[in-house]
């Protein structure tokens, strides 16, 4: 799978969200990430045929939302988002969130895998506990798992983990949705300056070193550019060992480990 991909959550209105598919397509970008539940599949389908690049060439991902996570509704909300993107078959399908039947999900996905409908099958936000139960117990394991992952939440451990399982970390997030002033670090800036690159090429690059997949979200042509020029040079050990510094276990989401936090999230999505 491409390391760099472009993300497509919040971009709400249907004409930015195609124009903004149709102008990474075109910058060189071949990975789109994209969810039932951002509810723009259509415009990222008409992004996608706008470019006129050959099907083989993309890396189309799409999450299946929770109310449709069991065996019989899986296959459904499949088609559903196939035809809204305008295609006969998916690159890499997750599930969207550790929640609701998630195992009669799998087996519905495992079928729409071995009938070649879908290359590459993924979870999402799926903690440590929730991932060793899931490949524990499952004949296909997850190829990726898609995690908020930035310099402020690093998850080490985790990745220890998934790289022993063969498993690729996505990073979600990647600059932690512009929030804790993540532009605005010392560290950052002044390994920025060293590079003459920016504070989110510095994180990409970082993310990258370390064999984590990255989806930055950006409506900007010259950003998505930006964010997929971080080829050409090489981030030390002494600096990886700095940004390994900046963990501070923040995450932008927040936790949802009490049933209040769950029962506010499902709150916060009721109208998907
Ligand atoms: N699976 C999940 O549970 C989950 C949750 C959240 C996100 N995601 C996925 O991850 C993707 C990215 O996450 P995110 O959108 O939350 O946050 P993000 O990519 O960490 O940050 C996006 C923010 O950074 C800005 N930005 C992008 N490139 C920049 C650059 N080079 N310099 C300065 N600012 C820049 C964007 O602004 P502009 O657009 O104005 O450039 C936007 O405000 C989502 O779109 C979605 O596909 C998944």
């Amino acid at each position: 799978m491409p390391m760099q991909g472009l993300g497509v959550f919040r971009i709400d209105d249907p004409n930015e969200c195609e124009k903004t598919v149709y102008q990474a397509l075109k910058a060189g970008y071949r990975y789109i990430d994209t969810a039932t539940a951002y509810q723009n599949e259509g415009a990222v389908g008409r992004g996608i045929k706008r470019s006129g690049i050959p099907r083989e060439e993309l890396f189309i991902a799409t999450k299946l939302w929770v109310t449709d996570a069991n065996y019989n509704d899986t296959k459904n909300a499949f088609e559903k988002s196939l035809k809204l993107l305008g295609l006969d078959y998916l690159d890499l399908y997750i599930i969207h969130q550790p929640y609701n039947d998630y195992y009669g999900a799998w087996r519905a996905m495992e079928e729409l895998y071995q009938a070649g409908k879908i290359r590459a099958l993924g979870v999402d936000n799926f903690r440590q506990d929730r991932m060793a139960d899931f490949v524990h117990f499952n004949k296909i394991k997850p190829q990726v798992n898609y995690l908020e992952t930035h310099p402020f939440y690093q998850r080490t451990e985790e990745l220890e983990y998934l790289n022993s399982e063969n498993i690729v970390q996505v990073a979600w997030s990647p600059f932690a949705a512009g929030k804790f002033n993540v532009f605005k670090d010392d560290t950052l800036n002044k390994i920025a300056e060293s590079h003459g690159k920016s504070v989110g090429q510095i994180i990409l690059r970082w993310l990258f070193q370390r064999g984590i997949a990255s989806i930055p979200k950006t409506t900007h042509i010259a950003r998505m550019k930006e964010n997929m020029n971080i080829f050409d040079f090489n981030l030390s050990s002494e600096e990886m060992n700095k940004i390994l510094k900046l963990d501070k276990n923040n995450s932008v989401a927040g936790n949802r480990e009490t049933a209040k936090e769950v029962n506010n999230f499902f709150d916060a999505f009721k109208n998907i």
